[in-house]
C-alpha cells in the first residue's frame, strides 16, 4: 500500500489496496490512521462491484440507512444512490451542493462517508472539501473562547436560508420513513471522537441557529465561521471517478458536491454509491466503536 499526500492543503491518494475482496484488518487499521491524518483518502485502482463495495464499507462500520428509501439501492439498501437521470424532478436535484457534514439532522451524525462511481461523466463529479480542523486552529483566541461550548441547532427540514452562499440550497422535500423528525443540537466545536482535535462542526448544512442565542446573532456568527472555513486556503477538491473510492472524515471536513448535468446520455450518466457509518476507529475506542451524541 502506498499513501501519497495530494497536491494542496490536505488529503492523500492510496494505491495498492484491492477492495474487490475482503481487506486485511491491518490494512483497514492503516487506512483509519491515514484517514485521521489526511482527512480524505482517494483509493485508486479499484474494480467496482456494488456488493464488494458494501462489504468494504461494513469493514469500517455498520451503515447509516439513508432517511429517504427512494435514494437507497433496491438490492443493497445500505448504499445510497446518487444519480443524474434526466427525469429527476427539480426539487430533488443537486441536493448536496451546499457545504455540510453528513447526517447532522440526526441525533448522531455520520463519522465517515465514502463514494464510489459505477458511471461518472469525464471532467465532472468533483467534491469540494474544507478543513474544519485547520479552520478552527486559525481562529482568533477571542473567537475560540466565544464559540467553545456553543451548540448548533439543526433542522431536519434544511438550513437557514441566510447561510446559503451563492444560492447553495434547494428544497429537498420533507423527510419520510414514518419517523418523527425533531430539531437536534450538536457542539459547534466538536472534539474528534478519536484524535481529540477540535474542529468546527455543523456550521452550515442543516444549521438554523445556536442554542440560547438570538437568531440574528446566531446566523451572523455561523456566516462568519462559514466564510472562514470555506476560504481557499482550507479547500481541497477530489473526484470519485470510476475505479476510485473516495473516503472522508466528517469530523474533520465539510464537503459539497459540484454541479451535475442531468442527462441519460452515454458518457454523461452519473451513478454513484454513497456509504456512511457512525463508527470511529475501533481499536482506539475503549468505550464504544460509535460516535455518541455530542456532549
Ligand atoms: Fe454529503
Amino acid at each position: 500500500m502506498r499513501i501519497e499526500p495530494m497536491p494542496g492543503p490536505f488529503g492523500a491518494t492510496v494505491s495498492g489496496v484491492d477492495t474487490a475482496s475482503p481487506v486485511a484488518s491491518e490494512v483497514i487499521e492503516s487506512l483509519w490512521q491515514a484517514l485521521y491524518e489526511h482527512h480524505i483518502l482517494l483509493l485508486t485502482g479499484q474494480h467496482f462491484d456494488a456488493p464488494a463495495y458494501s462489504a468494504f464499507g461494513r469493514q469500517w462500520g455498520d451503515p447509516i440507512m439513508f432517511f429517504n428509501p427512494a435514494d437507497r439501492d433496491p438490492e443493497l439498501p445500505e448504499l445510497i444512490q446518487i444519480r443524474n437521470d434526466a427525469n429527476t424532478p427539480p426539487e430533488r436535484r443537486d441536493g448536496a451542493m451546499h457545504w455540510h457534514q453528513d447526517s447532522t439532522y440526526e441525533t448522531v451524525p455520520a463519522a465517515i462517508t465514502m463514494l464510489a462511481a459505477v458511471e461518472a461523466p469525464a471532467g465532472a463529479n468533483a467534491t469540494l472539501f474544507a478543513d474544519a480542523v485547520a479552520a478552527y486552529e486559525t481562529l482568533e483566541s477571542a473567537t475560540k473562547r466565544r464559540i467553545d461550548g456553543l451548540r448548533v441547532v439543526h433542522s431536519p427540514g434544511g438550513g437557514a436560508p441566510e447561510l446559503a452562499f451563492h444560492g447553495e440550497y434547494r428544497g429537498r422535500g420533507k423527510r419520510d420513513e414514518g419517523r418523527v423528525w425533531r430539531e437536534v443540537t450538536h457542539p459547534l466545536v466538536w472534539r474528534h471522537p478519536d484524535t481529540g482535535r477540535p474542529a468546527l462542526h455543523g456550521i452550515s448544512g442543516t444549521a438554523v441557529g445556536i442554542e440560547g442565542m438570538p437568531r440574528d446573532d446566531a446566523i451572523a456568527l455561523l456566516i462568519e465561521l462559514k466564510s472562514h472555513v470555506t476560504h481557499d486556503e482550507f479547500v481541497q477538491t477530489a473526484t470519485a471517478n470510476v475505479g476510485t473510492i473516495l473516503i472522508w472524515d466528517n469530523f474533520a471536513v465539510l464537503h459539497r458536491a459540484t454541479a451535475t448535468k442531468y442527462s441519460d446520455t452515454d458518457g454523461e450518466r452519473r451513478r454513484i454509491y454513497r456509504y456512511s457509518t457512525r463508527t470511529i476507529r475501533p481499536s482506539r475506542t475503549a468505550r464504544s466503536a460509535s460516535v455518541r451524541a455530542g456532549t
